[in-house]
């Protein structure tokens, strides 16, 4: 990455414009609530928590555009706040934020608003990792089960599970070498940015990952979520 200007800063793209069908029906998963407040909410304000973190770039629900703005109203913190509407998949949600991005932006975080304990400290940890040189960093823990390769209910192969990583996110980037990987594979659908990056052959890096950095996906998710939230309290720590 070329050196950053002095005035140079630090965006985080929220996208946030799943169903969660995983959950259960209801609202968009975003718009859900733990410990009485949108996991959005909870997103966001992880991200604005963070030192390393200028601005950040939500991308909503279609329909929950306004929803969103309204949520994210009355959250106390000097970074800038910009809501867009998400598109029909993840990828697309990320490439919208993008398109909203001020000029002044060289380095962007994309951070599921799935994972809305992230601690602060994961954030700035990849910040900086970018703002150090690298073009593309990952936070990621090592997984506790064996992974095997299945094929229609067929063993094919067991992975050495200490070269095997769990994948979180705020994934951070150099924000010219994200545009171009969004630019070059339209219509994709990958699962996180990082794939599209390494497709470009840019060298991915990782920081240590968080446990608390999890992904909010299906019921029993939330149960943990809300326990984390109640530990936080009783300890007198952010929530
Ligand atoms: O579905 P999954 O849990 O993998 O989604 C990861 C993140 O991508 C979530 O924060 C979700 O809101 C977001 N997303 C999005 N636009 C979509 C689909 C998912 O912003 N169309």
């Amino acid at each position: 990455m070329n050196a950053a200007a002095p005035s140079a800063r630090t965006a985080a793209i929220v996208p946030a414009a799943g169903r969660g069908e995983r959950l259960g029906p209801g609202a968009p998963k975003a718009l859900r609530t733990l410990a009485g407040q949108p996991m959005l909410l909870h997103a966001v304000r992880a991200l604005a928590a963070a030192r390393s973190i200028d601005l950040v770039v939500v991308a909503a629900p279609e329909d929950g555009v306004d929803e969103a703005r309204s949520i994210l109203a009355g959250l106390d913190t000097e970074a800038e706040i910009v809501i867009v509407s998400g598109g029909e998949t993840r990828q697309d949600s990320v490439a919208r934020a993008l398109l909203a991005l001020p000029a002044d932006v060289d380095v962007v975080l994309v951070h599921d608003a799935a994972r809305p304990l992230v601690p602060p400290d994961v954030v700035d940890r990849v910040s900086a990792a970018v703002r150090g040189g690298h073009d593309a960093v990952i936070p990621t823990l090592g997984v506790v089960d064996t992974i095997k390769e299945v094929d229609d209910g067929i063993v094919i192969g067991t992975l050495d599970r200490s070269r095997v990583h769990a994948v979180q996110t705020p994934q951070g980037f150099a924000r010219a070498v994200l545009q171009r990987a969004h630019a070059s594979s339209e219509g994709s659908d990958a699962t996180d940015d990082a794939g599209l990056v390494e497709r470009m052959g840019v060298v991915v890096h990782t920081v240590a990952g968080d446990e608390e950095a999890f992904k909010i996906t299906r019921p029993l998710d939330l149960v943990l979520a809300e326990a984390i939230l109640v530990r936080r309290r009783a300890s007198g720590g952010v929530v």
